[in-house]
């Protein structure tokens, strides 16, 4: 099947290069020349493990092509994917500027029927304008249908989330995309692989009540874990009495300074807004979104509390990616705990393994901060250390050398990434989250 994908971002270029590993030929086009340049080169514009070699084999077997040639990758696709940004608006509703200039672009190029599918996250409702804006454009009595894939793979394993999804979720009133995308997704489907398919309206849907539930979670242990502080009781254990209970299950129960990302933040707004615009008032949306932002304030009250005061002190930084395994800063945590501790008057000595590069445009100006080449070396001299993102690589440092490179032996531990007692136990002065 011939298939076009218009993003070449995190969600775009991964179904591109899944689509072509599922045996399509598939064009990926971005409107940034640097990042269809960067392509072509044989590069990967960002950090996402596993993805250089699903593209390289893509673009070896001649399935998988890079072009800012939006046209023809339009007439020349029968399906075609929407796979761009749709960021927040100043109100907390989808900017879907993007989404809709692409919308105006395809109406142009229709030459023959194509499905339209939205994979980017867009509000309920958008399908529709997308159909409308097609149809007001186009030239002719072309025919095409537009249809909803959201996208539910997590940065840091993409590639593994494209390929073995929970579930595709397909939304459309139409019997011809409804089958073309069955088609589409057969190797998926061969496997056993769930499939919702819905109106597409219910589809759009899905996508935000699931991330908003996810991130609900989240809020849900981080208050858990506030009161665990005050109660003096451990929350991993109470996570991992809840999580046995198949009801509820032990993921999204890790406390932290807050989720981040591109999507939970901005998906959680967007929901309330959706909610908002119909006359509802969503209630555990707003909370979620409430709690998420006291969390970071909690976090560094915690590095306070640690510091004595911050002004003047140096602080180690672990981590900067919202989340390990990625290089993408948008609304992270630990970026925003970082600005934070600079405005108090802090210095920071930050390590992060792929996001030293994204944060230092962020953080640039803001205050005294240093990129170590390592985890010890950021420690070196430090008043202190914080772990702002949970890599793997940070669990399994030599506790003996980090203390020995530190001015004080004193670690926050934003993601519980070490034990209590042990680190007592080595002469560390130790604050985890809910876990006095
Ligand atoms: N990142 C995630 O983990 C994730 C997961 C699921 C769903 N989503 C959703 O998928 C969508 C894309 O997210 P992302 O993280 O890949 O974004 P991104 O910002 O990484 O990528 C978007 C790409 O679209 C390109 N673009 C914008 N307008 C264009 C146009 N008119 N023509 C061609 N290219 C254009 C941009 O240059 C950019 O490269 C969003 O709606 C997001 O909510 C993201």
């Amino acid at each position: 099947m011939r298939v076009t994908v218009i993003g070449a971002g995190y969600v775009g270029l991964v179904t591109a290069a899944g689509f072509a590993e599922f045996g399509n030929e598939v064009i990926c086009v971005d409107k940034v020349k640097e990042k269809i340049d960067t392509l072509n080169r044989g590069e990967i514009p960002f950090y996402e493990p596993g993805l250089k070699e699903l593209v390289e084999k893509g673009t070896k077997d001649q399935r998988l092509e890079f072009t800012q040639d939006i046209d023809r990758a339009i007439k020349e696709a029968l399906v075609i994917f929407i796979a761009v940004g749709t960021p927040p608006r100043g109100d907390g509703g989808a900017d879907l500027s993007h989404v809709e200039e692409v919308a105006r672009t395809i109406a142009k190029n229709l030459n023959d029927y194509k499905v339209v599918v939205t994979k980017s996250t867009v509000p309920v409702g958008t399908g529709d304008k997308i159909e409308a804006i097609i149809e007001e454009t186009k030239k002719g009595e072309v025919e095409f249908d537009v249809a909803s894939n959201p996208e539910f793979l997590r940065e840091g394993s993409a590639v593994y989330d494209f390929l073995h999804p929970d579930r595709v979720v397909i939304g459309t009133e139409s019997d011809s995309a409804r089958a073309i995308l069955r088609d589409l997704y057969r190797p998926l489907y061969l496997r056993d692989t769930p499939f919702v398919f819905t109106t597409r309206k219910t589809s759009e849907l899905i996508k935000y009540a699931s991330n908003s539930f996810l991130a609900m979670k989240i809020s849900f242990i981080n208050e858990i874990a506030n009161l665990c502080d005050l109660v003096d009781a451990d929350v991993h254990v109470v996570a991992k009495g809840m999580g046995l209970d198949g009801r509820i299950g032990p993921k999204f129960l890790h406390p932290g300074p807050g989720y981040g990302g591109s999507c939970f933040p901005k998906d959680t707004m967007a929901l309330r807004k959706i909610a908002e615009e119909v006359g509802y008032h969503f209630k555990l949306v707003n909370s979620t979104i409430e709690v998420n932002q006291q969390q970071r304030e909690v976090a560094v009250k915690k590095i306070e509390e640690a510091a004595g005061s911050l002004k003047g002190k140096t602080v180690a930084l672990l981590g900067l990616s919202f989340k390990p395994n990625t290089d993408d800063i948008r609304e992270s945590p630990a970026v925003d705990i970082a600005l934070r501790l600079l405005e108090r008057g802090a210095k920071i000595r930050a390590f992060d393994p792929a996001a030293m590069k994204t944060a230092s445009e962020v953080l640039k100006d803001k205050g005294e901060v240093l990129y170590a080449k390592d985890s010890y070396n950021a420690a070196e001299g430090a008043d202190l250390l914080v772990v702002a993102t949970e890599w793997n690589q940070f669990r399994n440092l030599n506790l003996e050398r980090l203390k020995e490179s530190l001015k004080e032996p004193v670690v926050v531990d934003l993601r519980n990434i070490y034990e209590p007692e042990k680190m007592k136990s080595l002469g560390f002065k130790y604050w985890g989250m809910g876990r006095r």
